[in-house]
């Protein structure tokens, strides 16, 4: 088993160019090469700031991502921003599906699906989230909800590509909430993906596929959660814009 271990940055909608740049700045002259033998660090920052922090980031290691994208390569979609745009960037990642744009923007299982074919059929990596409300986890439908998210997305991503694939598990619940799942909740249903994966590509190439976990992870919890076999690193929100937290979960 070989999987990298990533540590990735999710900034929404925070952040000024100016104030994004400082902090871009401090993650960059801080991350120690140390820390990208043993992590891949990516960051996702607002659409706009993207094409000034290639310079920030070149010959640093870290990565450069977005926050969403189109499946569409070009065509009358006022507001929306292609994967082929992406690349002229050159951005390498994208974050598809978050829960936020699933609750106010509409997006489904079937558009997370399309998109993360088309990232990953551009030779992006799409990091393709998914994760349960609280209720639907009162109700025990947790595994079930995120098993036709994880579908919809593998069904669509040709086992060739899956080198461009992760999968971030987020449970709407401990999303900016401050709750995290546990270490035990967490590598449940990373195993869960993993068997999903499994039925899909087959042992090897689950295997080979990181599965990160999101909601409210901060230095103090980052190692238990990183520590459990399924769990190859995390989408951290909050946390990643204080570069002293996220250099510190890199760390973890
Ligand atoms: P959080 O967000 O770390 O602030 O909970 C995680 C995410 O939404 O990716």
């Amino acid at each position: 088993m070989t999987r990298k271990r990533i540590v990735a940055g999710n900034w929404k909608m925070n952040t000024d160019l100016q104030d994004g740049y400082t902090l871009m700045k401090e993650i960059v002259s801080n991350v120690h090469v140390e820390d990208l033998d043993k992590c891949e660090v990516m960051i996702f920052p607002p659409y706009i700031h993207l094409k000034t922090f290639i310079n920030t980031i070149n010959g640093s290691g870290l990565v450069l991502g977005a926050q969403n994208c189109h499946y569409e390569e070009s065509g009358a979609y006022t507001g929306e921003v292609s994967v082929p745009m992406l690349k002229s960037v050159p951005v390498e990642a994208v974050i598809l599906g978050h829960s936020e744009r699933r609750q106010y923007f509409n997006e489904t299982n079937e558009t997370v699906g399309l998109k993360a074919e088309a990232v990953t059929r551009n030779g992006l990596i799409a990091i393709a989230c998914c994760g349960e409300t609280l209720e639907q986890r009162k109700a025990d439908q947790h595994f079930d909800v995120v098993a036709a998210q994880v579908n919809e997305v593998i069904a669509k991503v040709e086992a060739g590509n899956t080198d461009k694939l992760v999968i971030a598990y987020e449970p709407v619940w401990a999303i900016g909430t401050g709750v995290t799942a546990s270490a035990e909740q967490a590598q449940e249903m990373h195993a869960h993906i993993r068997s999903l994966l499994e039925v899909r590509y087959g042992a090897a190439i689950a295997n080979e596929i990181r599965i990160l976990y999101g909601g409210s992870v901060k230095p103090a919890n980052a190692e238990e959660l990183f520590g459990q076999p399924d769990i190859d690193g995390g989408l951290i929100g909050g946390a990643s814009l204080k570069a002293s937290d996220f250099l510190n979960i890199i760390r973890a």
